[in-house]
């Protein structure tokens, strides 16, 4: 698969929507100009040491930074960056440059079956609604052997849970789907994936400032920041795999 292929949906695809985050004045480039320490760290938890013969998928790229920064530190071959948000694929397409990354606006992944060693998620299967269809998409998507790595903040186990989802829902064009970790690996099982987890521990200085985070006190953000924040490892099995 070549990042210059054509795409196999059209813009006609009616889940679409312009940005995903929707705060007057604001909007997705905010998300993107907060998430780099984050997508620094979830990187790291990669266990491939090399991708440059790699296909890489990320699901939900919104304006394609993540997979711009995995390109610049560990080179893949090619890679595909999907979203609903039709004018964040439109800003991670003018800025790819030569990279060898396709940026596509879609809900589907029915047309790359087959296609991936890697898949990424960062911060986006707290907005898939249906997740037993998700993971057979992933499934599908990936080579035999493959591998999805999915970082994700346990906001069912947050404090401030209640409040944290009014606040996401208030300006998110996809509302939070509180699922249990229970849940998702449950449905990742099913699904046929072999299922691993780490905690994430931060690797840079958490911001505690009152208003500059999404937490009403000190206590709360530590124990969201240092105990429910996790990368999911789903591992498709080999071909004519017994288990
Ligand atoms: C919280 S943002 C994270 C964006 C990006 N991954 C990051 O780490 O900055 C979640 C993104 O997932 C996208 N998204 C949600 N559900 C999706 C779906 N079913 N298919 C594709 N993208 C989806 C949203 O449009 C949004 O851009």
């Amino acid at each position: 698969m070549s990042p210059n292929e054509p795409v196999a949906r059209s813009a006609s695809d009616d889940k679409l929507f312009d940005e995903w985050w929707c705060e007057p004045g604001s909007g997705d480039q905010s998300m993107e100009d907060e998430h780099g320490d984050h997508w620094r760290e979830f990187l790291r938890y990669i266990e491939e040491p090399d991708l440059t013969s790699s296909t890489v998928l990320d699901f939900g790229c919104n304006q394609g930074g993540m997979l711009r920064m995995l390109y610049d530190t560990k080179p893949f071959a090619s890679a595909v960056g999907v979203d609903l948000a039709r004018r964040s694929i439109d800003v991670a397409k003018s800025r790819k440059g030569d990279r060898p990354i396709r940026y596509e606006a879609t809900s589907s992944l029915s047309h790359l079956c087959d296609v991936f060693d890697l898949a990424l998620s960062s911060a986006v299967l707290f907005l898939v609604d249906d997740m037993n269809e998700h993971a057979k998409q992933i499934f599908s998507a990936l080579k035999a052997e493959g591998v999805y790595y999915a970082s994700h903040p346990d906001f069912l186990s947050y404090p401030n849970f209640e409040q944290i989802r009014k606040d996401i829902n208030k300006f998110a064009a996809v509302p939070l789907v509180p699922h249990s970790l229970e849940s998702i690996v449950t449905t990742f099982d099913a699904a046929g994936f072999r299922v691993g987890i780490k905690r994430v521990v931060p690797q840079t200085f958490v911001e505690l400032n009152p208003g500059r985070n999404w937490f009403s006190s000190v206590a709360d953000n530590i124990e969201a920041s240092y105990l429910h924040s996790y990368v999911f490892q789903f591992s498709k099995p080999p071909l004519h795999s017994a288990d």
